[in-house]
């Protein structure tokens, strides 16, 4: 496995990958890496001949009080996991060299960048589209992969991917979780042990949605307010939010119908989680679903509304 630096050393070796016909699978990260990060490398295989995985701890989607400081780092522990889980090439550049101080350019997907997450970090999704977009220019992937775990990311990504033309497939990798339902983070890391048991309300809420909604509850309100009652009051646990909404444009599903994104985020003592479940809803049937990869020129999606202000 090569570990490379340079931002131009990185673009010019993909760019003689494609000049030979290989094609190239990226797996974007900020490291402190766990096994939801190395299922994303084993889903970027098929189809690949060079996979390469990136680790940036990119600055621009940290909020001026939130956690860049104090992100965990471990680069050494990284780059063997990634080894042992097949990687060829790892893509580790210098914050200057990623993000110059004096940028002035910057990618934001509207509207889906207002609702759920966007609403408590204002500019943390327009970071992450301006981070993956020039690492698309480097890395030139034929295939990139996302967890389902950030699942307004992937979305606003595969938007991002068809609004700007990318050549790019964007594959969605499932949620991996611990042996108790908690969703692997990095920043599970930061949980005392009281913490790391109520961390575990979020997937107790998609449990419940899950349970009711099989029991024939189609009513959002009523699935919503079952979620935010397995929070309870807790001075530990703060719910963001507990939604259901569409899994094309985010936004609010009154009832249950074909497939949704149930989607919660809450703040366990200074450390904010989210989880999420896509119900797929056939009739009385209930399955807990996935959400598409999405092809390069493939049909386009519903049309969502323009962002608000514009
Ligand atoms: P990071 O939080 O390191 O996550 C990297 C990738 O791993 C994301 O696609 C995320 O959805 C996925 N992932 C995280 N936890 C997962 C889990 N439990 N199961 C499956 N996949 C999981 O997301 C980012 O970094 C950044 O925003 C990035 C895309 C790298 C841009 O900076």
């Amino acid at each position: 496995m090569q570990v490379v630096r340079d931002k131009r050393r990185m673009q010019q070796e993909a760019a003689r990958w494609r000049r030979l016909g290989r094609r190239i699978g990226l797996v974007p990260t900020m490291g402190a890496l766990h096994a939801g990060h190395l299922s994303l490398v084993e889903r970027a295989r098929p189809g690949c001949d060079t996979l390469v995985a990136s680790i940036f701890v990119n600055p621009l989607q940290f909020g001026p009080q939130e956690d860049f400081q104090r992100y965990p780092r471990d680069l050494a522990r990284d780059l063997s996991l990634l080894e042992g889980a097949g990687c060829d090439w790892v893509f580790v550049p210098e914050t200057e060299d990623m993000v110059a101080p004096d940028a002035t350019t910057h990618v934001a997907v509207l509207a889906l960048d207002q609702v759920l997450c966007g609403r408590s970090r204002p500019g943390h999704f327009r970071g992450v589209a301006t981070i993956v977009t020039k690492l698309f220019h480097v890395v030139q992937p034929h295939v990139a992969v996302f967890g389902q775990k950030d699942a307004q990311q992937v979305l606003l990504l595969q938007r991002l991917a068809r609004d700007l033309d990318f050549d790019v497939e964007i594959r969605v990798a499932p949620i991996v979780r611990e042996a108790d339902g908690l969703a692997m983070s990095s920043r599970n890391q930061y949980l005392g042990a009281d913490e790391r048991h109520d961390a575990l309300r979020l997937v107790g809420a998609l449990r419940r949605a899950l349970e009711l909604a099989r029991a024939g509850e189609r009513d959002s309100s009523a699935l919503q307010a079952a979620m935010r009652a397995e929070f309870g009051s807790g001075a530990r646990l703060r719910l963001d939010y507990a939604e259901i909404v569409d899994t094309q444009t985010l936004q609010p599903l009154p009832r249950l119908q074909d497939r949704a994104l149930v989607a919660v985020a809450a703040t366990v003592g200074t450390t904010r989680l989210i989880d999420n479940l896509v119900l797929e809803v056939r009739g009385e049937q209930v399955h807990e679903g996935a959400l598409p990869d999405w092809l390069p020129g493939a049909p386009r999606r519903a049309e969502i509304p323009n962002g608000a202000g514009l």
